[in-house]
């Protein structure tokens, strides 16, 4: 069986080619390396040991992707492709409509023209927005906060339009909480670009020496210690949950949307005890005011991925911080060695 990766030289994409590869999947990588290094394929590549099939391009061009469907027989997608950053996407909300979405359209339209229907979606708890409660259904309201979290919304409802109007479509919606760490070998890892917008990669920076202190974003949450408390997965468990939601849709025509999350809330200042315990290392903080559009709280109820696809977390905060740690401490530069 033959998947396209889209996306595959990032952060979660390249830790599911890995699984992929492993578990004797063919891969094809594509990617406009608009968020990557192409280090981090170099670093796929040392991991299994053999080299991988990368092509450069871009999800909004037809050609870039007919191309690929012209050459290989692929079986099915797993779509990570997409820009990710909530202040860019304020900043710049027709970036990411065009990107994010027409992106993926085109990208179902080309996958349609070469008869290849089967789809498997990053999407976001953002999608949430403020849950009026927690644990998080995936029957809950939906409501974005911000064109990021509505440019999944959007991909969403365009996606559950195709199957819809051609039920031979198999399209599974993941509904990631907060992905952390890295692969146990810590030879790849999150590179974010600049100053790290995420706690994890900001703590793991700290730590590292290459950040002064943190600023915890508000103490005065109606949470367990005032800071915020979110879901955090450990980016292994989420790129196996994707090889789970592929072999299930080798056995379904639907349309599935499946929360991945651990199911358990941290706060801030528990992932900063937790991350030193596992680094030996101080990580000095300072509360600062309120991060805009934060919420207090946001965890899943990962049951239904359970039931659905076999999958649950098995990795806990110690092995995210664990193997977080040991990726920062090898990279301290990331990707740029
Ligand atoms: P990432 O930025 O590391 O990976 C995205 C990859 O897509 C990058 O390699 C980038 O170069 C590529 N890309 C972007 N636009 C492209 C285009 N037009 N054509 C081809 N390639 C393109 O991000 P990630 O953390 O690995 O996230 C993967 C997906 O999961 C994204 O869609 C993201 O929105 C979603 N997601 C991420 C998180 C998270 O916290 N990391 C949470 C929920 C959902
Ligand atoms: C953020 C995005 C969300 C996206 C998710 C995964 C915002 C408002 N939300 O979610 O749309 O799906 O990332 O990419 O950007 N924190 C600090 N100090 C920091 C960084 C974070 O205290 O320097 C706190 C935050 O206030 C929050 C927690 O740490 O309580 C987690 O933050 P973060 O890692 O940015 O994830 P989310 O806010 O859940």
């Amino acid at each position: 069986m033959k998947v396209l990766v889209t996306g595959g030289a990032g952060y979660i994409g390249s830790h599911t080619v890995v699984l992929l590869i492993e578990a004797g999947y063919e891969v094809l990588v594509f990617d406009n390396f608009c968020n990557a290094s192409r280090e981090s394929i170099r670093r796929v590549e040392k991991i299994i040991n053999k080299p991988i099939e990368v092509v450069e391009g871009d999800i909004r061009n037809r050609e870039d992707l007919r191309a690929v469907f012209e050459k290989h027989k692929i079986d099915a997608v797993i779509h990570f492709a997409g820009l990710k950053a909530v202040g860019e996407s304020v900043e710049l909300p027709l970036k990411y409509y065009d990107n994010n979405v027409n992106g993926s359209a085109v990208l179902c339209e080309v996958m349609a023209e070469y008869n290849c229907k089967s789809i498997i979606f990053s999407s976001s708890a953002t999608v949430y927005g403020d849950p009026h409660t927690t644990p998080i259904l995936e029957n809950f309201p939906l409501f974005a906060t911000n064109p990021y979290g509505r440019s999944k919304l959007m991909v969403e409802e365009i996606l559950r339009d195709v199957y819809v109007s051609d039920n031979e479509w198999k399209i599974v919606l993941l509904r990631y909480f907060n992905p952390v760490g890295a692969h146990a070998s810590g030879t790849i890892g999150e590179d974010p670009n600049g100053i790290p917008n995420n706690l994890m990669p900001f703590i793991a920076q700290t730590a590292v020496g290459k950040r002064e202190y943190l600023s915890v974003f508000g103490d005065d949450y109606d949470t367990k210690d005032g800071t915020g408390v979110r879901d955090y997965i450990h980016v292994v468990d989420l790129a196996k949950g994707h090889l789970n939601a592929l072999e299930r849709l080798e056995n379904f025509s639907e349309v599935m949307t499946v929360n991945l999350g651990a199911g358990k809330g941290y706060s801030v200042l528990e992932m900063v005890t937790a991350f030193e315990k596992a680094s030996g290392k101080k990580v000095p903080y300072k509360i600062a005011s309120r991060r805009a559009g934060d919420i207090a709280t946001c965890f899943a109820d990962p049951s239904y991925a359970k039931e659905l696809l076999g999958w649950e977390a098995t990795l806990g905060i110690d092995e995210m911080c664990r193997d977080g740690w040991h990726w920062q401490s090898q990279n301290p530069s990331g990707y740029n060695i």
